[in-house]
């Protein structure tokens, strides 16, 4: 038995090596090199702890106990914990710093459905209460807390969040509590996870909050287009965040840069910074990239490239609003492609929403530096919806190299803007007076 568990091991311990070889090719920006790549010198398989893949057994037990052990001993270098193919049941667990959960070809790790056994926690105090529902909030199926040097990753098996039951509830308006992510870090930093599948998330599938050095790539995540809130990747409140390489297509955002919501994400004051994500493809009826809604605590300095969206809500948002607050600043998407979008750039200065009536309605964002470059669409309804907020014009907003083209018909698509101010270099269509006023070319300069 022993020995068997060995050669499986053996196996995985090559696959493994091969692919962090993988990782490094030719001249191609990467994210490597931001989080090292931990080699584990200790490797457990979840069979070692009563694991039963049949689909049927429930394994919570044996999560915990081979997370206890790896947390309690501590081994050099931190220990893999190996999930062979199978389906494993389990409940939402906690995991710990210094490991490896490593998923086999064929394996599904699926969340129970079992909804009223599942662990709340306390809100996160950049939001003062659930995102969905006010007090706590269902933990996130994986969950981690205050944790370091831990990877999520295998031969792209699957983390199965079933969320159906919980777009049910929302559906129905049944849940007491907000829906749990399907992956949730929280004050945590050097975290990769890459060559996993996630589905089905009862609500935003990859959430980093208050971290840092998140590497995500080579991720596929899928929900379908009309579950509530199946955002993708939303790093929140947390800097130097990589996302890369992943396919995603989901019933919202499909990378969403958040930092916390009016008076409590004001009174955090943790922005989100150094975001990066490239070579991303996917489809959603909302935004392929958007930051916000949640930015009370700002967000700066993030690059989006190299990215295709087809058959989606919106291409770029940038969402906010009055009592919001928030510095949002430097953000460049270049090198997106889109083809059937409903709107190509939106930016909204209202999205509307509120934790409670005690949001500062002075607490106005301050919205500067959104450079969109290179940019194509096709098949693209309406090229730009973009209001800022009067008494806090949105500026410094540069469009260069944007070529929108419409759906056949007798229209082009048109743009539609507001307390907006910034430039537009080779735009087409031709967009509204507020990116084309000659005094306002250094909103393009200042960027380059
Ligand atoms: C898991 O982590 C959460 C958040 O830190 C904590 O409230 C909960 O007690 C932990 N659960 C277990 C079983 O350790
Ligand atoms: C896993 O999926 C990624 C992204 O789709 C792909 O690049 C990679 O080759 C796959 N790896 C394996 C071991 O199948
Ligand atoms: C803007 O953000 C990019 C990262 O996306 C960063 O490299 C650059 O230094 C930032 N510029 C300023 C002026 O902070
Ligand atoms: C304009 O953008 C397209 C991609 O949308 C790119 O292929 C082309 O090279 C860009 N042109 C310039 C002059 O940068
Ligand atoms: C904008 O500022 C003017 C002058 O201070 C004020 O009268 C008006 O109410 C403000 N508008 C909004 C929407 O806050």
């Amino acid at each position: 038995m022993f020995r068997a568990l060995a050669s499986v091991l053996l196996c995985c311990f090559f696959l493994e090596a091969s692919f962090w070889v993988h990782f490094s090719y030719g001249d191609l920006t990467t994210c490597s090199g931001i989080v090292p790549m931990t080699e584990r010198g200790d490797k457990i398989s979840i069979t070692d702890f009563g694991g039963v893949g049949d689909g049927q057994t429930l394994n919570t037990i044996a999560f915990r106990k081979a997370i206890y052990r790896i947390q309690h001993l501590r081994r050099r270098g931190g220990t893999l914990l190996f999930v062979p193919s199978g389906v494993y049941l389990t409940d939402s667990f906690n995991l710990t710093s210094h490991m490896t959960l490593y998923l086999a070809r064929g394996a599904v790790m699926k969340a129970t459905q079992d909804t009223s056994n599942w662990p709340l926690i306390a809100p996160l105090p950049s939001y003062g209460r659930g995102r969905e529902r006010p007090g706590g909030r269902y933990m996130s199926f994986i969950h981690g807390d205050g944790l370091e040097d831990v990877v999520i990753t295998g031969e792209n098996g699957t983390i199965d969040g079933q969320g159906d039951i919980w777009w049910n509830m929302w559906r129905q308006r049944t849940l007491q509590f907000t829906r749990p992510s399907l992956v949730e870090f929280v004050n945590s930093r050097g975290i990769v996870i890459s060559n996993v599948i996630f589905r089905n998330s009862p609500f935003w599938n990859i959430h980093p909050v208050y971290c840092s050095d998140v590497v995500i790539r080579y991720v596929t995540i899928l929900a379908p287009p009309d579950s509530p809130n199946t955002d993708g990747i939303d790093p929140d409140s947390s800097s130097n965040v990589c996302i890369e390489d992943s396919f995603i297509s989901t019933g919202d955002d499909l990378v969403a840069v958040k930092s916390g919501w009016d008076e409590y994400g004001i009174a955090y004051g943790r922005p989100s910074s150094y975001i990066t994500v490239r070579r991303v493809t996917g489809s959603t009826p909302f935004a392929g990239v958007a930051v916000g809604s949640e930015t009370s605590g700002g967000v700066e300095n993030v690059l989006a490239e190299n990215i295709n969206l087809y058959n989606s809500g919106v291409g770029v948002h940038i969402k906010t609003n009055i009592g919001r607050g928030g510095v949002i600043k430097n953000i460049t998407v270049s090198e997106l492609f889109m083809e059937n979008v409903r709107t190509g750039i939106k930016v909204a200065g209202d999205t509307g929403d509120h934790p409670d009536n005690n949001f500062n309605p002075n607490a106005l964002p301050y919205v500067k530096d959104l450079m969109l470059k290179n940019i194509w669409g096709v098949n693209v309804q309406r090229a730009g919806w973009m209001h800022g907020i009067e008494n806090a014009t949105f500026t410094g907003i540069c469009l260069s190299n944007v070529t929108l083209q419409g759906t056949t018909g007798p229209r082009p698509p048109s743009w539609n803007c507001n307390a907006i101010r910034g430039a537009a270099i080779e735009v087409s269509p031709r967009p509204c007076a507020e990116l084309t006023s000659v005094e306002q070319s250094g909103s393009c300069a200042s960027h380059s």
